[in-house]
């Protein structure tokens, strides 16, 4: 025989086996029952369960008890039954397989589940004269802001503690792991923003590397381009343009205003380079003690800071010698920038605040600050930050995390 003989023979005998074993008394089953199957074809998706089947009229069967179950896949000679959600309606040709439509359940081989309303999670199931609806796992959506929909929707029916591997969309992490409990419902959680960079280590895989991640910034209201060290000790903000600070290495002659280069050099002299700033995306600001991407040469200045000395061993008068410590901030290219509120203060012995400039955009401030009688200068009150309002850095420079639960 071919093997299309074969098949309808081999369900031929299934049928009649299957109707025997599992339909009690006597019943016809009409015509209009086998028009809703289909020989030698299988239909394609992710089976919602599978099971080993006593027979076609029992793999049926399962399929019209359970709420979700419209078609399922019947292979003849495994009697492995697979049960399809809703919107699977794709077929491939199988030899051995027969599809069947099931969304009509008033067939009396539903017995009191005939036409039952059980709700989507659950399963229908026959007592005596009434039936039951058997909770057996999770369907659809938790009611949660930011979740990853497609997760949740991948699957129609997700069983008892089964976990949602993406259930926060990018950016986001799941309080817990997201699993559905043994009452039917998602186990509650939230979908967190990252907030810091040591966050990352709620998730499995590549996400702890170090690079260039957004992390949300609750003051600021939004993501920011945040640098990542795999040491997750603090926020970095790259920098790309030149961010110097400095109390060079000279005394001011106070009379002549000579700069005469000093040895030893005195302990605040020296300079220092970022090449990225740390910061508090909590407290809105740029840290000030913040080194590991900077260099410097001899004693480091905190960020913001500048000074210079004079030599108050020539004359104690005031001198009035131009101030030679300088800084320069340069928030260009980070989507942040210094507020405008932010003021600069004393520091040592005579120090004065020099003339300060402020870029048009506030992306670069450059400022000259000293002493007029010892070793002084200044150094920012509190570096405070804000979104620059007319640039934000593109989107795929910087990674937005796919959280995967363990
Ligand atoms: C299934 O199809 C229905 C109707 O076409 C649609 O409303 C529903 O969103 C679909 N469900 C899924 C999980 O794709
Ligand atoms: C789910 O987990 C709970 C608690 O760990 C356990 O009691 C229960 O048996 C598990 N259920 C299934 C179906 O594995
Ligand atoms: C959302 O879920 C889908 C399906 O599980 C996954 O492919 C995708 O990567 C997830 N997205 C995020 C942001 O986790
Ligand atoms: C998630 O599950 C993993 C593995 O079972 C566990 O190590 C981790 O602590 C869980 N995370 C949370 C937030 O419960
Ligand atoms: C992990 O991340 C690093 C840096 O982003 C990347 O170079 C590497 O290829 C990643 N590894 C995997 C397995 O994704
Ligand atoms: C920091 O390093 C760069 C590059 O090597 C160098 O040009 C610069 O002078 C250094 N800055 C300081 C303050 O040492
Ligand atoms: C300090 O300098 C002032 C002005 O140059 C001068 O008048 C004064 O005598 C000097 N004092 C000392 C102690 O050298
Ligand atoms: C600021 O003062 C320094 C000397 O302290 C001077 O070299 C510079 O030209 C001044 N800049 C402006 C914009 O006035
Ligand atoms: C910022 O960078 C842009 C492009 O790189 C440049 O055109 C602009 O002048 C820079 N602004 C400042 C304040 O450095």
């Amino acid at each position: 025989m071919d093997i299309n003989t074969k098949v309808i023979f081999t369900f031929m005998f299934w049928v009649m086996a299957g109707t025997r074993v599992q339909v009690e008394g006597h019943m016809c089953l009409k015509p209009e029952f086998y028009q809703n199957m289909r020989i030698g074809e299988k239909l394609l998706g992710e089976p919602m369960v599978y099971y080993q089947a006593g027979g076609l009229l029992d793999c049926y069967r399962q399929c019209g008890f359970y709420s979700l179950c419209q078609s399922f896949n019947y292979d003849v000679e495994t009697h492995q039954c697979e049960l399809l959600g809703l919107n699977n309606t794709n077929t491939e040709p199988v030899l051995n397989n027969i599809i069947m439509d099931v969304s009509n359940r008033q067939n009396q081989l539903f017995g009191s589940c005939k036409n039952h309303v059980c709700p989507s999670n659950t399963v229908c199931q026959v007592e005596d004269s009434s039936h039951a609806c058997v909770v057996v796992g999770c369907h659809g959506n938790p009611d949660i802001q930011n979740i990853n929909i497609t997760s949740f929707e991948a699957k129609s029916l997700w069983f008892f503690n089964e976990t949602v591997l993406y259930a926060c969309e990018a950016g986001y992490y799941p309080s817990i792991n997201v699993t559905c409990s043994m009452a039917g419902t998602w186990s509650p959680f939230d979908c967190l923003p990252f907030t810091g960079c040591e966050r990352r280590s709620v998730c499995s895989g590549n996400a702890t590397a170090e690079g260039e991640y957004w992390v949300f910034s609750r003051k600021l209201g939004d993501f920011v381009k945040t640098y990542c060290s795999s040491e997750n000790e603090v926020e970095y903000v790259t920098l790309h343009g030149i961010n110097t600070f400095s109390t060079p290495i000279f005394l001011k002659d106070p009379v002549t205003c000579v700069q005469v280069p000093v040895t030893p050099k005195l302990p605040s002299m020296g300079y220092t380079d970022f090449q990225k700033a740390g910061v508090g995306l909590f407290q809105k600001r740029l840290y000030i003690d913040a080194f590991r991407y900077s260099n410097s040469t001899f004693t480091r200045q905190t960020f913001g800071s500048a000074g210079d000395c004079v030599d108050n061993d020539v004359n104690d008068t005031n001198s009035d010698c131009r101030l030679i410590g300088r800084f320069v901030i340069n928030t260009n290219g980070t989507g942040l920038r210094i507020k405008s509120s932010v003021t600069w203060e004393t520091w040592g012995v005579g120090g004065r605040v020099g003339n300060i400039t402020r870029s048009q955009d506030g992306r670069r401030i450059e400022g000259y600050c000293g002493s007029v009688v010892g070793c002084g200068g200044c150094r920012p009150t509190e570096l405070l930050i804000e979104r620059d309002p007319n640039y934000t850095p593109p989107l795929d420079s910087a990674t937005l995390i796919r959280c995967k639960a363990p």
